[in-house]
């Protein structure tokens, strides 16, 4: 939520930041704005609301002459405090004009620190949160114990702001640092050859250096163009942690792809093949950092999945597989709620928090909640050192590489691997499956990956059908057993990306009361079960869809390969592989995703963007 990026170096750095910023645009896109320091005592700022485009646009009409610098920020926005208009824009500056801040997060005590200010005389210019860091470090830098002394400033601001907040700052008389902030939410280091960044995100540097650092909780960062120094917010040195960011630039471009969720899509079965690689290995699954140990999984006597949106219907799937393969309870919970319900946790509680930023703050505080109460927390994340797998017991990572279209694609079906080696490692440990099942598992797990190949073929019969219910008022999905999450999980692609009514149900639930929805040509899209590993559940449905055709619904049905009982209550059917019951949402969710963008893009939207959303939530 706001992608943040400041540069110091012998490049000019507007081009630095535009580009990161082009890179980063998923995470916010409400406004975006620039300021350059041009080393003579000059801050230049422009900002703009609406696509990064707007900016760009801006910055073109009024010159690019007037950027020339080699130190610079930039961000792009999703709005928190104050509408998305061109005052509510970052950088924002002091009086003087000569602080800029770019921000992330919220500063939760803003409205006590913005009537300090204003009873002090200071005259706000926006309605944000941010410009009272301006004001505040301005003042710290004119007088006092830290004047004239940039990083100091920024570190006794920091100590007043509560909430999270990754700030960068800019002072005109300091024209060679940038100096950057955390807490709680991401900021990453970029280490080049006399040239430093910091960004939310690695995407934003890639294309300069792989060789990253990623700050701690509470730390600031001072950048040159010589080094980078890092120290607590008291001031005290402290270390980052270095990493080498191990995909390339290609990773997160689109190579020829109109949208980057297409090629997501098209890269799951690359993103499954990683995640799994290396975990199973001397006839066991392996979890990455297991700082659980077997004696501690052992114990567990309850899991939680807490997560939100796709990765909480990731959690719903795993409920299944966890149960069966373990014989423990599954609660699978949204973040947003859990702590707020007094849920009865204890040191013999496994909770999973699985969320692909590792920034969600509903999941974070969730998680926080669990470890008060001394539960163990597994985070399943894709983004390395993100702050939900910092502050849990063990972490498995997802190797899904890069996704920049905001709707999860890849990341899901990868979500869904990682939960299931985590079942594994359960069922492994307490004795719950022997060894060559646990081997079997898995082996059947890495078979997905061309499973799911394979139901990519099908990418173009989805195209067509979609153009047929583009113009749809609404569209129902139904699933039962596996099959409900994946329904869930389809239809808030479709709300997402293409803004239609969606609503999906446990097929089962239809008679209770939302068959009275159906009406004459009506899409309802059902995820059928396997005929023969679900053979019971398959008939039940096979009556629930000729109940709705009978009432007129258009049935568009996910099925079995070679599955003929379902064809004739299909208007359309869409086949997948046949695999086993608990893997088939890897296949039966790719028809939906690519549905949904499919759709998305027939009504004229942006499918990578899709209107007041943004990639990673930090805010709760
Ligand atoms: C939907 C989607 C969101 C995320 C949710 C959690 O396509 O992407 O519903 O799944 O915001 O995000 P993470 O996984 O980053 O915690």
């Amino acid at each position: 939520m706001c992608g943040i990026v400041g540069y110091v170096g012998h490049r000019q750095a507007l081009d630095v930041v535009l580009g990161g910023l082009r890179r980063m645009e998923y995470r916010g896109y409400d406004s975006a704005g620039v300021a350059v320091l041009d080393g003579a005592g000059a801050l230049t700022v422009e900002r703009k609301a609406g696509r990064l485009a707007n900016l760009e646009g801006a910055l073109a009409e009024t010159g690019l002459d007037r950027f020339a610098g080699t130190a610079g920020m930039g961000h792009t926005r999703w709005a928190t405090h104050g509408a998305p208009i061109d005052r509510n824009s970052h950088p924002h500056r002091d009086a003087s004009e000569r602080v800029a801040v770019v921000h992330n997060g919220i500063i939760e005590n803003f409205s006590a620190l913005r009537a300090e200010l204003e009873a002090d005389g200071v005259e706000m210019t926006s309605d944000t949160d941010t410009e009272t860091a301006a004001h505040l470090v301005a003042r710290a830098y004119a007088g006092g114990p830290t004047a004239g002394d940039l990083p100091a400033s920024v570190r006794v601001v920091c100590r007043r702001l509560e909430g999270a907040f990754t700030l960068v700052v800019t002072h005109a008389d300091e024209p060679g640092l940038i100096v950057a902030a955390r807490r709680s939410s991401p900021l990453v280091v970029g280490v080049g050859e006399g040239e430093h960044f910091v960004a939310s995100d690695v995407s934003a540097f890639i294309e300069h250096t792989r060789e990253a650092v990623e700050l701690g909780q509470d730390q600031v960062v001072v950048i040159s163009r010589d080094g980078y120094d890092i120290s607590d917010f008291g001031g005290e040195p402290a270390q980052g942690k270095p990493f080498t960011v191990n995909w390339d630039l290609s990773a997160a471009e689109k190579g020829g792809h109109e949208y980057f969720m297409l090629k997501e899509i098209e890269e799951q079965p690359e993103a499954l093949a990683n995640t799994l690689r290396g975990h199973f290995a001397g006839g066991r699954v392996i979890l990455d950092e297991q700082r659980l140990s077997d004696q501690d999984l052992r114990e567990v006597d309850k899991v939680f999945v807490v997560a939100c949106g796709s990765a909480y219907h990731s959690g719903l799937v795993a409920k299944y597989a966890i149960e069966h393969w373990c014989r423990l309870p599954v609660e699978v919970e949204l973040a947003s709620e859990f702590r707020y319900r007094d849920p009865v946790l204890d040191r013999d509680t496994l909770v999973v928090a699985v969320s692909q930023s590792g920034e969600t703050a509903d999941t974070l505080e969730a998680i926080r909640h669990a470890r008060d109460q001394k539960a163990r927390v597994l985070a399943v994340c894709n983004t390395n050192g993100a702050q939900i797998p910092r502050e849990s017991d063990a972490v498995l990572y997802t190797h899904a590489g890069p996704e920049v279209g905001v709707a999860a694609t890849k990341t899901f079906l990868s979500q869904i691997a990682a939960n299931y080696l985590v079942g594994l490692a359960l069922a492994q440990a307490r004795g719950t499956k022997y060894p060559d099942e646990v081997a079997r598992e898995f082996a059947e797990l890495e078979g997905m990956s061309a499973a799911v190949h394979k139901v990519l073929s099908t990418v173009d019969q989805v195209r067509e059908l979609s153009r047929g219910i583009a113009d749809s008022k609404a569209v129902l999905f139904l699933g039962r057993h596996v099959g409900y999450p994946v329904a869930l999980e389809g239809a808030l692609k479709l709300k997402e990306l293409a803004y239609m009514h969606a609503e999906a149900f446990a097929a089962g639930e239809l008679k209770h009361g939302p068959i009275a929805l159906i009406e004459e040509g009506l899409p309802v899209v059902v995820v059928m079960p396997s005929p023969k590993g679900r053979a019971v559940l398959h008939a039940k449905l096979v009556s629930n869809i000729s109940e709705i055709q009978a009432r007129g619904a258009r049935t568009i049905v996910i099925a079995e390969e070679g599955d003929d009982t379902v064809r004739p209550f299909a208007d359309e059917l869409i086949e997948v592989p046949a695999v086993p019951t608990l893997l088939q949402p890897l296949v039966s969710t790719v028809p939906l995703q690519v549905l949904s963008a499919e759709i998305a893009r027939s009504r004229g939207y942006d499918v990578d963007k899709p209107r007041n959303l943004a990639k990673s939530v930090t805010v709760e």
